[in-house]
């Protein structure tokens, strides 16, 4: 498997594979707007880096978005801080580490960029992304939650990333 940045030609495939993942575990709580977010591939690959899983023949089998720090797609504005949003693998891929690469691939990034630490958000349902990042060495960080719309409560997760090491 490896992991590179999404081509243009693959937006509509990453866009149907990332509503698809998150419909299958949120199924009726997904509204039009969010639906419209997930789908919308290039507007994210113009801002940050939107990177892909590839199988030996090509197929993308998941994908996530790399915010490499402060700016229009950040929730933070510190500058020793990066971001993962929207991580996603085909429920037909899940279950066989696809996603563990993709979030050890935003993990050398940040590293490789000198960051100190790595921001995510999640939500309640979220159970098997939960398990993902605590195996990955992430820590619920309750004091950067954020509530959106008045009802959604996002949880925060952080990686302390050892700048010396
Ligand atoms: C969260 C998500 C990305 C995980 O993707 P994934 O590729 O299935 O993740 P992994 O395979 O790395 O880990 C999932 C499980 O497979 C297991 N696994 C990993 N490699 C394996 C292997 N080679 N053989 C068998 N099982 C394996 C892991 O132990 C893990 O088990 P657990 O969940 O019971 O702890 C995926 O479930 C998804 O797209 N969910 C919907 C969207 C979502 O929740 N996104 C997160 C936003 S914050």
């Amino acid at each position: 498997m490896t992991v590179r940045h999404v081509r243009p030609e693959e937006h509509d495939a990453l866009a149907a594979l990332t509503v698809a993942a998150y419909r299958a575990l949120l199924g009726p709580e997904m509204d039009a707007g969010y639906t419209a977010e997930l789908a919308d591939v290039a507007g994210r690959a113009a801002l940050a880096d939107v990177l892909v899983a590839v199988d030996g023949e090509g197929r993308i089998e998941g994908g996530v978005t790399y915010i490499p720090g402060p700016g229009p797609m950040a929730w933070f504005d510190g500058a020793d801080e990066a971001g993962v949003r929207m991580l996603a693998v085909a429920p037909t891929a899940q279950g066989r580490g696809v996603g563990a690469h993709l979030v050890a691939d935003c993990v050398a990034r940040a590293c490789a960029a000198g960051k100190a630490r790595l921001l995510l958000h999640t939500t309640a349902p979220m159970t098997a992304a939960h398990r993902l990042y605590q195996r990955a060495g992430f820590r619920r960080d309750p004091g950067r939650d954020e509530m959106i719309g008045g009802d959604l409560l996002l949880l925060a997760y952080v990686l302390d990333l050892d700048i010396d090491g």
